[in-house]
C-alpha cells in the first residue's frame, strides 16, 4: 500500500469512528529566494513528491525569501529543531561542517558537470555525511551557478578593476581570502542586509550566479555584470537532526527519493538560466562584459596566496583530486 493511500484510508476510517484524523507533521522550510528561484522551485518539488508519496502526512510551510532570518539563523533552527528543513548556500555551512570549505574554493571547477559529478560521487557524499554530527541530515547537493561580480563602480576587466571595490562577499573565509588577495576590500555580510547596502552605497557590490541575479533582479540596484565565474556556488537541502530522527525507514526513503527530484528541479533551472540570463539582464539595462580565459588567468593568479592558505587547510592532495577529477 502506498503512504498517499494509506494515509487516506486511516484518515478516512478515524472519520467514519468519530474519531479526530491523526496530527500531521509540520516541515516548516526556509531559503533566502522567491518562490520562483532556483531554491522556490526546488522546495516545490520536495513538497510535491513528499505529498505523493505520503498523503497528508506532512504539512509543509514555506518561508521564502528569508522569511526566517539569514541563512546561519536558519541553519541554527534546524539544529535546534525549531525549524525542519532549508536549502541554503555554502555561505556560512564552513562553520558547521569546516570540510565543506574546499568546494568554495575559486577555480576549482571546470564546469557545472565537472562540479556535478564531484559532489554527487565520493568526496561530495562523504562530506555531507558529516552533517549528522552536528544536528542535522544533509539530503542532497544542489546548486547556484557559478558566481559573478556585480557592482555599481566600474566594468572589470582585470585584477586591478577590483582594487579597493567594496565587495559584499558571503560570511565564508575561503572566499574572504580569495578577495583579499585579489586588492578587493571584501565586506563579509548576511544576504537579508545586501540589497539595503547596496542601495545606500555602503557596498559598491557583490558577487553571485546568475541564478541569483536574475531572481532577485539585482540589475535594479547593479550596474555593470563581469561574467567572471570566479567559483562554483553549492547548495544542499538539509533537514533537521531531530526531525530526521523522529522519521521511520520508510518515511526516511521518501524524503531521499523528494530530495534526488528537488535538485534536479534546481538544476534543470540553473541549466536554464544559465542560458538565458546574461540576455535578460542586458534587456533589463545592465552592462555585462564576459572575461576572456586569459583575463581569467591572471584573476586566477591574483589569488595565488590564498591558494597556500586552501593547500594547507584541506591539503593540496583532496584539492587536486578535486581539479583533475574526470
Ligand atoms: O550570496 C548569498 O548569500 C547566497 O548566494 C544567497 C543569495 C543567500 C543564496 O543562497
Amino acid at each position: 500500500m502506498t503512504f498517499a493511500y494509506r494515509g487516506l484510508a486511516s484518515a478516512s476510517l478515524l472519520l467514519a469512528m468519530g474519531l479526530p484524523a491523526l496530527a500531521q507533521t509540520d516541515v516548516k522550510i526556509g531559503y533566502a529566494l522567491a518562490p520562483d528561484s532556483h531554491y522556490g522551485v526546488a522546495a516545490a518539488r520536495f513538497e510535491e513528491v513528499v505529498t505523493a508519496e505520503t498523503g497528508d502526512d506532512f504539512a509543509f510551510k514555506h518561508f521564502p525569501s528569508s522569511g526566517l532570518g539569514g541563512e546561519r539563523e536558519v541553519i541554527e533552527g534546524l539544529q535546534l529543531g525549531t525549524i525542519e528543513a532549508t536549502i541554503v548556500s555554502s555561505g556560512t555551512l564552513a562553520n558547521f561542517v569546516p570540510d565543506t570549505g574546499v568546494f568554495d574554493i575559486p577555480f576549482l571547477f571546470r564546469d557545472l558537470d565537472h562540479a556535478r559529478a564531484v559532489l554527487d560521487g565520493q568526496i561530495g557524499q562523504d562530506i555531507l555525511a558529516k552533517f549528522d554530527d552536528v544536528g542535522m541530515h544533509a539530503l542532497a547537493w544542489g546548486e547556484q551557478g557559478f558566481r559573478h561580480i556585480t557592482n555599481n563602480r566600474n566594468a572589470i576587466e582585470t585584477p586591478a578593476d577590483v582594487e579597493g571595490l567594496k565587495l559584499r562577499t558571503m560570511e565564508n573565509p575561503v572566499h574572504l581570502a580569495a578577495f583579499n588577495a585579489m586588492g578587493a576590500a571584501p565586506t563579509p555580510m548576511a544576504w537579508p542586509e545586501v540589497i539595503s547596502s547596496l542601495q545606500q552605497g555602503v557596498i559598491d557590490g557583490q558577487e553571485n550566479p546568475l541564478s541569483v541575479i536574475v531572481s532577485v533582479k539585482l540589475d535594479e540596484v547593479q550596474k555593470y555584470l563581469t561574467l567572471s565565474g570566479h567559483v562554483y556556488s553549492p547548495a544542499v537541502l538539509l533537514v533537521s537532526g531531530p526531525f530526521w530522527a523522529g522519521l521511520d525507514d520508510d518515511q526516511k526513503a521518501v524524503f531521499e527519493k523528494a530530495a534526488a527530484e528537488a535538485v534536479a528541479a534546481m538544476r534543470d533551472y540553473v541549466d536554464n538560466v544559465e542560458t538565458t540570463g546574461v540576455e535578460t539582464l542586458r534587456e533589463r539595462g545592465m552592462e555585462v562584459n564576459a572575461l576572456s580565459p586569459e583575463q581569467k588567468a591572471a584573476f586566477q593568479s591574483s589569488i595565488a596566496s590564498a591558494y597556500e592558505g586552501y593547500y594547507q587547510t584541506y591539503g593540496k592532495d583532496l584539492v587536486d583530486s578535486i581539479v583533475n577529477f574526470e
